[in-house]
């Protein structure tokens, strides 16, 4: 299988931002699909075996790693952030999918992958960022939270706020969304 390799826009991390000795960061390309997806069942601890390619197919890889992160150090992949900038909503950017290897957590790394986001969709006119997780992810809720997201939805599932049947029947999804940039007037 080939993919065209596109010029991907070089990352700057924001100001006051790090990442551990020894980590670099990168954008994906469509040849990291496997290795992504591979990692997901450990990392969202899920059954072995967890298949997710539908949730995060190749497509992500190929048409939107210009706004994507991957991470690595010595042990591999270390996290990765799965982002776009909204095609029909231009004051919008969207966070997909984003994961970081248990054993470097809680050290900031995600807070400096969403920033990093959120400092190039401000540049490119970018004004809210929103993503997506399961009710049942009280991780991701509290993560979210904790970077200043705020959660809407219709109505109580499993005691959060959430939108039912968002990704059709029975498939309910507590939506975040984050202003960026400069205050609006
Ligand atoms: C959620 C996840 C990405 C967080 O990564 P991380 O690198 O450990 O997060 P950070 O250390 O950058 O934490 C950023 C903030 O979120 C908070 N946070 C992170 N994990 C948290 C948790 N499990 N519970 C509560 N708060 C949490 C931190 O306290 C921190 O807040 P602060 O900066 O105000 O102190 C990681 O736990 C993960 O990969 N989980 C499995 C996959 C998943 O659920 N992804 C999200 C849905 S797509």
């Amino acid at each position: 299988m080939t993919d065209d390799a596109p010029t991907l826009p070089p990352i700057r991390l924001p100001e006051g931002r790090a990442l551990p000795a020894g980590m670099t960061l990168r954008r994906p390309d469509a040849e990291d699909h496997a290795s992504v997806v591979a990692v997901i069942p450990e990392w969202w601890g899920l059954p072995a075996g967890t298949r997710l390619t539908a949730l995060l197919p190749r497509l992500f890889f190929q048409h939107f790693s210009d706004r994507s992160f991957l991470a690595e150090d010595a042990s591999g992949l270390a996290a990765f952030l799965i982002g776009f900038h909204s095609s029909a909503q231009p004051e919008v950017a969207y966070i997909h999918f984003v994961g970081v290897r248990p054993d470097v957590r809680e050290a900031g790394l995600a807070r400096t992958l969403y920033e990093a986001f959120f400092a190039e969709a401000v540049a490119a006119g970018r004004r809210r960022v929103d993503a997506i997780t399961g009710p049942s992810n009280r991780r991701s809720q509290s993560f979210h939270r904790s970077m200043g997201f705020e959660a809407t939805g219709t109505a109580e599932v499993d005691g959060v706020l959430a939108w039912l049947d968002y990704d059709g029947p029975d498939e309910h999804r507590v939506a975040f969304t984050r202003r960026i940039g400069p205050p609006t007037p």
